[in-house]
């Protein structure tokens, strides 16, 4: 692996590759914590934040901290919720909350467990599984197109826009049309789905969404298409690397393993610590409103800030021993969905398909170990990907 370094040009130099990596990262956050706890890289350029207490002020502070212009303009993503402050951000954070309530997310529990079933009913005979593509992957993709109301028959289509997170190659153009992005692709059909939906309201969240006001008003087609965006781009990869995180630091820690098998009701608690010590996302970014301090730094106004959660989540200041791998660790105020306004919106869905896959999981694949010798790949962005994760249990 390259070691992280002053002459890194681009985020990928500082993250893991393979599970090997992962602890030369977390050394480099420790010696960053404790020697250059704010540290800018003129190359890129940018201000990276390493302490726990740094990192939630930049994640808090939006009056010096904003979020907008932090995934570049012609990003689907600019002006949605993520990439808004305050008063915009607090207008549409109070509409999504009127849909997507913690009622909304609770009555997905069967339906979850119905998936995670049929999902494992496709392996269980055969004593071997690829955590990631035979369970991560499809549950969270077919449970963010349930709620949001994609037809059954658009599977398909969900499902490649999903692996992609709405950023895939372009389509071959048919017939000779012009060529169109997946980006294109999303936008006409969640437009064509929004006017079905408001001849045709049916008990979904883009029907929801579409008759939900704010002081009379309602969100444009614009704002209604890219918040549908934001939740498979926010939700999905996320939620699937929470899944096979989870499977990479239990089959790593076999006792903490056998003793959720013994004891499930420690499970919250272990899902907890692995979005503390492995968490789906690294860091967030932010830009510099006007001239700030922190931790002794001046960082000029409109400044790239990037702000490590992975860190924060090992800070000794916050979490004593950061280093085990603790599924009884209590408090544990780990920054993994993030902190202040921006608070992951999808965080109860999150935990809630991993409390329901994580025990089904372990109560039907008796022995489950990871194969020996075989690479884990991993790629790493904001968030930190595990692209495979072959198992082994005793066939049902
Ligand atoms: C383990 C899974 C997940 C993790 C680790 C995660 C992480 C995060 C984090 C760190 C933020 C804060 C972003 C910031 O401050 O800039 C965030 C925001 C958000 N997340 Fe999640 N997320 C997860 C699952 C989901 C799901 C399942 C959904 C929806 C289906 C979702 C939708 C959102 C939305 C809409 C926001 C923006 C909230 C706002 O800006 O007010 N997330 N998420």
């Amino acid at each position: 692996m390259q070691q992280p370094q002053r002459r890194a040009r681009s985020f990928a130099d500082f993250l893991p590759r393979s599970p090997e990596d992962i602890p030369q990262v977390y050394a480099w956050f420790e010696r960053m914590r404790t020697s250059q706890p704010v540290f800018y890289t003129e190359q890129m350029p940018i201000w990276q934040v390493f302490r726990y207490e740094d990192v939630q002020t930049v994640l808090t502070d939006y009056n010096r901290f904003s979020s907008e212009e932090t995934f570049g303009e012609s990003s689907l993503l600019s002006n949605t919720l993520i990439t808004t402050d305050p008063p915009d951000h607090r207008k549409l954070r109070n509409l999504v909350n009127q849909v997507f309530t913690p009622r909304a997310v609770a009555r997905f529990s069967d339906r979850i467990t119905v998936v995670t079933q049929d999902l494992l009913d496709e392996v269980k005979a055969t004593g071997t599984m690829d955590v990631v593509s035979d369970m991560a992957f499809p549950l969270p993709a077919k449970i963010i197109a349930e709620l949001l109301g994609v037809p059954a028959e658009d599977w398909d289509i969900f499902k490649r826009w999903a692996r992609f997170g709405g950023a895939g190659p372009q389509q071959a153009p048919e017939n000779g049309g012009p060529v169109r992005t997946m980006r294109d692709e999303m936008i006409d059909y969640f437009s064509d789905l929004l006017a079905t939906r408001r001849k045709q309201p049916q008990d979904d969240l883009i029907t929801s969404l579409s008759k939900a006001e704010i002081d009379g008003e309602r969100l444009s087609e614009h704002e209604l298409v890219s918040f549908c965006f934001l939740l498979l781009a926010a939700g999905q990869e996320t939620t699937k690397n929470l899944i096979a995180n989870a499977i990479l630091c239990l089959t790593d820690h076999p006792d903490s393993l056998a003793r959720l098998q013994q004891e499930p009701a420690l499970m919250p608690g272990a899902i907890e610590e692995v979005l503390r010590y492995l968490p789906p996302v690294w860091f967030l970014f932010r830009r510099t409103k006007q001239e700030v301090e922190l931790a002794g730094q001046h960082i000029p106004a409109d400044q790239m800030v990037l702000a490590w959660t992975a860190s924060a989540n090992r800070d000794p200041a916050q979490f004593p021993e950061p280093d085990r791998f603790s599924i009884e660790r209590e408090p544990n105020r780990h920054l993994a969905f993030g902190h202040g306004i921006h608070f992951c919106v999808g965080a109860p869905l999150a935990r809630l398909e991993a409390k329901v896959v994580l025990p089904m999981m372990l109560a039907q694949l008796k022995d489950l170990k990871r194969v020996a010798n075989v690479p884990i790949n991993i790629h790493t962005g904001i968030v930190f990907v595990i692209e495979s994760l072959p198992v082994t249990f005793s066939p049902a």
